[in-house]
C-alpha cells in the first residue's frame, strides 16, 4: 500500500462514543480553527457552525432532529456540530461551490480531532427543517451535515448490528477504480 500520513491512517468514523467525556474549551477552539483555514472558492469561507455540548439544548436540539437510527448512537458524542454554509456571497451572488467548501472545513476539522485524539462521525440523515425552526437559523444559511465529535467508546454498548459494523473490517475501492483513465 502507498504511504499515508499516521493522522490519515488512524482516522475512522465510530459509532461508539464515550458518553461521560467532554471536550475541552481549547479542543472545540482548535477544531473550529482547523475548520476556519479550510480554502475555500475565492476565499468565500462560506462554512457555518453551531456547537452543542451534551446535554445543553443546542445538543439536544440537534439529537432530537437525526434519523432514528442515528439517535441510536449520536447522543453519547461529546459534541453535535452542525454544519452550514451560506447561500449567497456577500454582494448577493450564488455561491455554487458552497457544500464543497463546508466539506473541506469539515475535512479539516476531522484531521484536527485525530490530531487530538478525538473521533469524527458526520450524519446527513436529519430533518433539515425541524433543525432549522428549532435551532432559528437565518434563511440565509443551509443546514448540510451534523458532526460527532467525542472520545472513542466501548462498541460492546452499542446494538448488535452496529457492533458488528464497528468492529468490522473497513472498505475502500483500489484506486486503480478511481481513476478516468
Ligand atoms: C457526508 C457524510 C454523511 C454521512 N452520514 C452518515 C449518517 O447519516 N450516519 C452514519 O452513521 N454515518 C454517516 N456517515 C459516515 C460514513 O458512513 C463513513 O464515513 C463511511 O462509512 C466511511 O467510514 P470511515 O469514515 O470510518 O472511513 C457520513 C459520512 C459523510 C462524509
Amino acid at each position: 500500500m502507498a504511504q499515508l500520513s499516521p493522522i490519515l491512517a488512524t482516522r475512522w468514523s465510530p459509532h461508539a462514543f464515550d458518553p461521560v467525556a467532554d471536550l475541552t474549551d481549547a479542543e472545540v477552539a482548535s477544531l473550529l480553527e482547523a475548520a476556519r483555514w479550510a480554502p475555500s472558492a475565492d476565499n468565500t469561507q462560506p462554512w457555518r457552525f453551531l456547537v452543542g455540548r451534551r446535554d445543553d439544548e443546542a445538543f439536544k436540539r440537534i439529537l432530537t432532529n437525526l434519523s432514528a437510527a442515528n439517535q441510536r448512537w449520536a447522543g453519547h458524542a461529546s459534541a453535535l456540530l452542525l454544519g452550514a454554509h451560506a447561500t449567497t456571497g456577500p454582494t448577493g451572488g450564488p455561491l455554487p461551490h458552497a457544500a464543497y467548501d463546508l466539506g473541506q472545513a469539515v475535512a479539516h476539522l476531522t484531521v484536527q480531532a485525530t490530531a487530538l485524539r478525538l473521533y469524527v462521525r458526520q450524519i446527513s440523515a436529519f430533518d433539515a427543517a425541524g433543525l432549522r425552526t428549532d435551532l432559528e437559523l437565518s434563511p440565509e444559511v443551509r443546514p448540510h451535515v451534523v458532526v460527532a465529535v467525542g472520545r472513542l467508546g466501548d462498541p460492546f454498548s452499542l446494538p448488535e448490528d452496529l457492533r458488528a459494523r464497528e468492529i468490522g473490517l473497513r472498505q475502500r475501492r483500489p484506486v486503480a477504480e478511481l481513476m478516468l483513465r
